[in-house]
């Protein structure tokens, strides 16, 4: 079941740590590489040899041993997952607020690879605004959490809080490795973020887009096994790119344009998720430009419509997925854009919608389909979007 698959299992100081001896004898009785990290805590609940036997090999904790530097860079690159099972209330809040002062912690901060983590806290401290909000801040980070359970708790009370038992672990994990196998064989193109457009060599035209979903959208489609190029706009701030994927980093339209158009012929999956400019300064100074008294009239000219040229060279088999980014007549223009830039696809975010749209960690959006479809989905994370996404692309992929 999990032949091949690298899982690093982190565990943590809970009651419940009791629970990841069984987790990890199922593991590697099911074929899979496991690999563990304790804390320091989990040591007075469950020993490192029990561990180190069942796994065959030696258990992580300290970021350095005796003699050598525990590198928790490459640990996060060797794993096909990262799952914390389980969570305590302590790690959560440390993992929450990039607190780094164990090795568990060290490789949740470089990890590349997907997080999961299975909660297991006293019910109080569960529904406590604290743990609320650190998970919330934990989702946004893309981490997936498994679901607790509700019955008999450590403290002798009963109720929510209990770890998701180690059949359900199992479980998530083999739906979740599962994936990495149906787009294998297939070549994904996604464009995303903003580019921007010289006036002079020191200023542009630009826009807000964080190109978080677009980034989402490559990290899910190499999840599944697509081989995935990312032509990737000038974007800021910290993101995690599965380091299977080829980032190709551009600034202008133009060279968004050229980077997908020698790219589709050998793709078959395209996501247009950048937010191209339309418009480009006709003619960029070579020198700065310097103020004077008057008004600065610019000339624009207009860009390459990547998509609908995308459209124009599309061959049977191909899938395409464009973005639509509304305030009025969503629908409309949304199917309009459908059939215009001949995709498959159109992911409609409206800006009417709270949550929905640049820079938020969440978004809210309706699928419009060639055939005719049309999803309607709640507000979710960029990343649960990029899967609700990706489900689409594969059906058609595999129709
Ligand atoms: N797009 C593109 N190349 C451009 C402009 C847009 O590939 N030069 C793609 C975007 O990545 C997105 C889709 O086209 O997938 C929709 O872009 P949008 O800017 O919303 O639509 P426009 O066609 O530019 O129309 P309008 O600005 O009138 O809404």
């Amino acid at each position: 079941m999990f032949r091949e698959k690298k899982i690093l299992v982190g565990i943590t100081g809970s009651i419940a740590a009791y629970k990841s001896i069984l987790l990890v004898r199922e593991l590697v009785k099911a074929g899979a590489e496991v690999k563990v990290i304790m804390t320091p805590a989990a040591r007075d609940f469950v020993t490192p040899l029990t561990l180190s036997t069942l796994s065959g090999r030696p258990v992580l904790s300290g970021l350095a041993n005796d003699d050598a530097w525990a590198n928790h860079v490459m640990l996060g690159r060797w794993a096909d997952i990262f799952i914390i099972a389980p969570l305590s209330c302590n790690t959560l809040a440390k993992m929450a607020h990039g607190q780094c002062d164990n090795l568990l912690l060290a490789v949740y901060l470089s990890a590349t690879c997907p997080v999961a983590v299975a909660p297991a806290m006293d019910e109080d401290m569960w529904h406590h605004p604290s743990t609320r909000s650190n998970l919330e801040i934990l989702a946004k980070q893309g981490v997936q959490l498994l679901p607790v359970g509700n019955g008999a708790l450590a403290s002798g009370l009963s109720g929510e809080g209990r770890m998701a038992e180690p059949a359900e672990i199992l479980g998530f994990l083999q739906a979740h490795l599962g994936k990495t196998q149906s787009l294998l064989g297939k070549r994904a193109l996604i464009t995303a973020g903003p580019t921007h457009e010289p006036l002079d060599p020191v200023r542009f035209i630009g826009n807000r887009s964080s190109g978080k979903m677009g980034i989402a959208i490559a990290n899910e489609l190499a999840a599944r096994g697509a081989a995935v190029s990312l032509v990737l706009g000038p974007v800021s701030g910290h993101f995690k790119l599965d380091p299977k994927v080829e980032k190709i980093p551009v600034e202008t339209a133009e060279q968004m344009f050229e980077a997908c158009i020698q790219r589709f012929g050998t793709a078959d999956i395209a996501v247009m998720s950048a937010a191209v400019a339309d418009y480009t300064p006709a003619q960029p100074a070579a020198e700065k430009i310097k103020k004077n008294d008057g008004a600065f009239l610019l000339e624009l000219s207009k860009t390459k419509d990547i998509l609908a040229t995308l459209g124009e060279m599309k061959r049977e088999g191909q899938v395409l997925v464009g973005f639509a980014l509304e305030t009025t007549n969503e629908k409309s223009y949304a199917l309009q854009k459908l059939e215009k830039k001949r995709a498959d696809i159109i992911v409609l975010n409206s800006l009417n919608d709270a949550g929905a749209g640049f820079g938020h960690d969440t978004n809210k959006v309706t699928i419009f389909e060639k055939g005719g479809e049309e999803l309607v989905y709640g507000q979710k994370t960029k990343q649960q979007v990029a899967v609700d996404i990706v489900d689409r692309i594969e059906k058609m992929c595999t129709a």
